[in-house]
C-alpha cells in the first residue's frame, strides 16, 4: 500500500474513533437531559390533576371520571391517561390510548404496593411513548393510580440529530484531513523524490552532468541525508564516466596519443634497463643567491620547456652547463644533483665553464654567430676565431663529462641538444663508436649560401655528421642541411631515405616537430580555474575589455617591435578598440651581455612607451610590458584569460609559446595569431597566421582576432588543441628515440633501420 493511503486511512480511522467517543457521550448527556425533563414536567402535571381525580375516585364517581378524562383529552395536554383503581382495575382512559397499553400498565401493581411514583419508556408503533404512574392517596389510603402518557418521539429525533451531525462533522474532518495529508507528503516528500529520480535518470542517460539535485525547498529536511549521499553517488559516476569516457578516447587513439605513462613504458622496452643521456648547454635547473638564501629558477627557452617533461619521465642523466652563480653550492662531489627540487625524477649534472670560456663559446661563437647565421632575420653574424677556440674547447669539455658517465655502459643512448653542441656527435663517436648519438637542432637551417659565410662550415657539418641521426623541427630545414652537405661535404646523399654517408658512416636526417607537455590537468581541467581577465588587468592598474598577451624571452628573433608597431597600427585603424584592448607583454630578457640583446631592450622599451604616450588614458594603456623572468605558473593565467596571443617570429625553429597557448586553452577559446616563419605554423594552421614583416596585415589580423565569431574561435582552438593532444612532447621522444634505439651498428658504424 502507498504511504500516502496508509497515512490517510491511518488518520480517518483515529479521527472517526475520536469523534465517534464524543459524540457518543454528547448522545448520553443529551439523553439524560431530555428524560429527566419530561420526568420533571410529568411530576407537575400529575400533582395538579390529581387534585381533580381523587375525589372521583373515592366517591366511585365513573361518569365524572370519564368527563375529566376526555376533557384532559380535548385540551391535548399531553398524550392521554389511565386512572386505576386500587384493585388495579382500569376505571377511565383517554381515548387515544391504545385501551391494551392503558389497562396493562405494569408499573400499576407496583405503584399500588410501594406507594410511590414511578416512570418509563414504551415504544408503540406511533414512537416512543413515556408513562408516568402515581399513586391516588385519599385521607392516607391509596385508592387508586393516575398514569400519564407523554409523546417521548423528541429525544429520538434530538439523539439521531446529534449522530448525524458528527457524522457530517467526521466526513468533513476525513475529507481535509486527506487533502492536507495528500498536500503535505507531496510537497515533502513525494514530489522531491520524485524530482530526485527525474534527476537521476537524466544522470543515467547522459542528459546532465549535475552532480546534485534541484530539489523544491519545500522538501522535508528527512530527505537531507538521501540527497546528499546521493549526490556523492553522482559525483563518483561522473568521474568515472569521465575517466572510462577518456579511457576509450585513448583506445581510439590508442595508436597516436602519446602520455607520460606510456613513455615510461614505451623507454623501458626500449632501453631496456639503459640510462637516456642528454647534453644541453642550458640547464633546467638554475640555482642563483637571493640574499641570504638560493633561489632555484626554470631558465626561458623552448628546449628546457620541452625536454624536462621527457626526463622526468625517462630518469636519466643531463649534462647542462651549470650558469647559476649558486650553482656549485648545491651539487655533490661529482657536481649531479637531483631534479626537479622537491619531486626528484633525474639526475643533472654541471659542467662549469670559465668566464672566458662562456664569452666565447655560449655568447661569442653560439649567440653571436650561429644563432644569427641560422636565423634570417638581418642580423650579421660575427665570427672571431677566438670564439671558434672556445667553441671547440668546451664541446670537447662537454664530450669528457659525458664520455665518463657513459664509460661503463654498452652502446648508451646519447641525445644532443642544439647548436652550442654542433661538435660533441663527432667527438663522443671518435671514442664510442658503440654510442647511439643523435643531436636535435632546434633552430632554423639556412640554406646553403647563407650557411656557407661561416668560416668554419666544414667543421660544424663534419662534427654533425658524427650523430647517427640529425633531427630538425621541420622538412624545410632537413632539405636545407641535405642541400648544404652537398654543396660542403665529399659524401654520399640518399634522397630517398634523407641520409648521409660518408665513409663506412651514415647519419639519418629526419623531422621530428618538438611539442610540449599536455598535462593531465590540462586535459581534465575545468573552465573554473580561468581567472578572471578583470583581477589580471586591474592588477596591472588597466581597465580594459578585451586582453592580448605575448610571451618571448627578448631575442630579436622574436618580432617583438614589429608586433608593437602591429598594435600601434591597429588602434589607428580601428580606434574603436582604444580603451578597451591591452596587450600584456611577458618578456624575459635573455643574453644580456650581448650589445645586441641591450639595445633590442632599449628599442623594445622605447616603442612601448611611444604607443602608450600616443593613446593611453588616466585607466588604460594600449601596452603593458612586464619586463621579467616569469615562471609557468605565473604566464599561465595570462594563456587562460586573453582573448588572443601573439607570436611574431621573424623566423623560428618551432616556437613553443604558440604550442603552450593551445595547450593552456582548456576552454576552447581564444585566438593564436602565429608567423608564418616559426615552424608551429605548419601544423597549427588554425592558427590566424601572419607575416610579421607586414604591419597592415598584422594590425588586421588583431582586429580580425578581437571580432571573431565565438563558434569560429571555438572550432579553430578545438582542432588546434587536438593537435597538439597528439602530437606532444611524449610522442616526440618516443619516436626519436625509439628510431635511435633500432640503429644497427656495425664495425662501430651504423646504418638507418628499415623507416619504422
Ligand atoms: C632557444 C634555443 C635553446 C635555448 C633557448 C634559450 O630556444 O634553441 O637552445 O636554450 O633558446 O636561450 P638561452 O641562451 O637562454 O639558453
Amino acid at each position: 500500500m502507498k504511504i500516502t493511503i496508509r497515512l490517510v486511512v491511518s488518520l480517518v480511522l483515529v479521527v472517526t474513533l475520536v469523534a465517534g467517543a464524543f459524540a457518543y457521550y454528547q448522545v448520553r448527556d443529551e439523553r439524560a437531559r431530555l428524560r429527566s425533563g419530561l420526568e420533571r414536567r410529568s411530576a407537575i402535571l400529575a400533582g395538579i390533576l390529581q387534585e381533580a381525580v381523587i375525589p372521583l375516585v373515592a366517591s366511585d364517581s365513573s361518569e365524572g371520571l370519564d368527563l375529566l378524562v376526555r376533557r384532559y383529552g380535548d385540551r391535548g395536554m399531553s398524550q392521554g391517561i389511565a386512572v386505576h383503581d386500587a384493585g388495579g382495575r382500569l376505571l377511565a382512559s383517554t381515548a387515544d390510548i391504545d385501551p391494551q397499553i392503558a389497562g396493562s400498565v405494569p408499573q400499576v401493581a407496583q405503584v399500588l404496593t410501594e406507594g410511590r411514583p414511578a416512570g418509563g419508556f414504551l415504544r408503540t408503533g406511533n414512537g416512543r411513548i413515556y408513562r408516568y404512574v402515581s399513586p391516588l392517596l385519599h385521607e392516607e389510603k391509596t385508592v387508586g393510580v393516575l398514569t400519564l402518557f407523554q409523546d417521548a418521539s423528541h429525544i429520538d429525533a434530538r439523539l439521531e440529530e446529534i449522530w448525524r451531525h458528527n457524522l457530517i462533522r467526521l466526513l468533513i474532518l476525513s475529507v481535509l484531513v486527506a487533502a492536507i495529508t495528500l498536500i503535505v507528503v507531496r510537497w515533502s516528500i513525494t514530489g522531491p523524490i520524485a524530482q530526485m529520480a527525474g534527476w537521476i535518470k537524466e544522470l543515467r542517460t547522459g542528459k546532465t552532468k549535475a552532480v546534485k539535485p534541484v530539489v523544491s525547498p519545500t522538501a522535508d529536511a528527512a530527505l537531507d541525508p538521501l540527497i546528499s549521499e546521493v549526490s556523492r553517488m553522482a559525483k563518483s559516476l561522473v568521474i568515472a564516466r569521465a575517466k572510462a569516457d577518456k579511457a576509450s578516447i585513448l583506445n581510439v587513439h590508442a595508436e597516436s596519443l602519446w602520455t607520460a605513462d606510456r613513455l615510461k613504458d614505451h623507454m623501458r622496452a626500449e632501453l631496456g634497463g639503459k640510462k637516456l643521456y642528454l647534453v644541453s648547454n642550458r640547464e633546467p635547473y638554475l640555482h642563483e643567491k637571493d640574499g641570504p638564501g638560493i633561489r632555484c629558477i626554470v631558465p626561458a627557452g623552448g628546449l628546457v620547456t620541452a625536454l624536462d617533461p621527457v626526463m622526468r619521465v625517462c630518469d636519466g642523466l643531463w649534462i647542462a652547463h651549470g650558469s647559476g652563480d649558486a650553482d656549485r653550492e648545491t651539487v655533490d662531489g661529482g657536481n649531479k644533483l637531483r631534479v626537479p627540487p622537491g619531486e626528484p625524477a633525474y639526475t643533472l649534472k654541471r659542467v662549469w665553464l670559465t668566464r672566458d670560456e662562456e664569452d666565447g663559446y655560449y655568447y661569442g661563437f653560439a649567440n653571436e654567430g650561429l644563432w644569427p647565421l641560422c636565423h634570417i632575420t638581418h642580423n650579421r653574424p660575427v665570427f672571431r676565431l677566438e670564439d671558434w677556440t672556445h667553441y671547440r674547447k668546451v664541446n670537447e669539455k662537454f664530450a669528457d663529462a659525458l664520455l665518463t658517465e657513459i664509460a661503463g655502459e654498452e652502446s648508451p643512448l646519447v641525445l644532443v641538444q642544439d647548436y652550442h653542441l654542433a661538435l660533441l656527435p663527432s667527438l663522443i663517436k671518435e671514442k664510442r663508436p658503440d654510442a647511439k648519438v643523435a643531436i636535435f637542432w632546434h633552430i632554423p637551417w639556412p640554406n646553403p649560401e647563407a650557411y656557407g659565410i661561416c668560416p668554419w662550415h666544414q667543421e660544424i657539418l663534419q662534427g654533425m655528421l658524427g650523430a647517427d641521426i640529425i633531427g630538425f623541427h621541420i622538412q624545410f630545414h632537413c632539405n636545407n642541411f641535405l642541400e648544404t652537405v652537398d654543396r660542403f661535404l665529399e659524401s654520399k646523399i640518399d634522397w630517398e631515405r634523407f641520409s648521409v654517408s660518408r665513409g663506412a658512416h651514415s647519419t639519418l636526417i629526419k623531422p621530428f616537430p618538438i611539442s610540449v607537455g599536455v598535462g593531465e590537468h590540462r586535459e581534465t581541467g575545468s573552465s573554473d580555474d580561468h581567472p578572471a581577465k578583470e583581477d589580471l588587468l586591474r592588477k596591472l592598474g588597466v581597465h580594459a575589455e578585451f586582453l592580448g598577451v605575448g610571451v618571448d624571452r627578448i631575442d630579436y628573433t622574436k618580432g617583438i617591435p614589429e608586433r608593437f608597431r602591429a598594435i600601434e597600427r591597429f588602434f589607428e585603424k580601428y580606434p574603436g578598440f582604444l580603451e578597451r584592448f591591452t596587450f600584456v607583454e611577458l618578456g624575459a630578457p635573455s643574453r644580456t651581455h650581448i650589445k645586441k640583446y641591450r639595445d633590442l631592450m632599449v628599442e623594445i622599451e622605447e616603442m612601448v612607451e611611444k604607443v602608450n604616450w600616443r593613446f593611453r588614458t588616466k585607466t588604460w594603456r594600449p601596452i603593458v610590458f612586464l619586463k621579467a623572468h616569469h615562471t609557468h605558473e605565473a604566464i599561465e593565467p595570462f594563456y587562460k584569460a586573453s582573448d588572443l596571443c601573439m607570436v611574431t617570429s621573424l623566423h623560428d625553429g618551432m616556437n613553443l609559446v604558440a604550442k603552450e597557448y593551445v595547450a593552456a586553452r582548456d576552454d576552447d577559446d581564444g585566438v593564436l595569431i602565429l608567423s608564418q616563419f616559426a615552424g608551429a605554423s605548419r601544423e597549427l594552421k588554425d592558427a590566424v597566421i601572419v607575416n610579421p614583416y607586414d604591419i597592415e596585415q598584422m594590425a588586421d589580423a588583431i582586429g580580425l582576432s578581437l571580432r571573431m565569431e565565438p563558434d569560429e574561435r571555438s572550432g579553430r582552438m578545438r582542432r588546434m588543441r587536438a593537435n597538439v593532444r597528439e602530437y606532444n612532447i611524449y610522442r616526440w621522444a618516443a619516436k626519436l628515440i625509439a628510431e635511435l634505439a633500432r640503429l644497427r651498428l656495425t664495425d662501430g658504424t651504423s646504418r638507418p633501420a628499415a623507416a619504422s
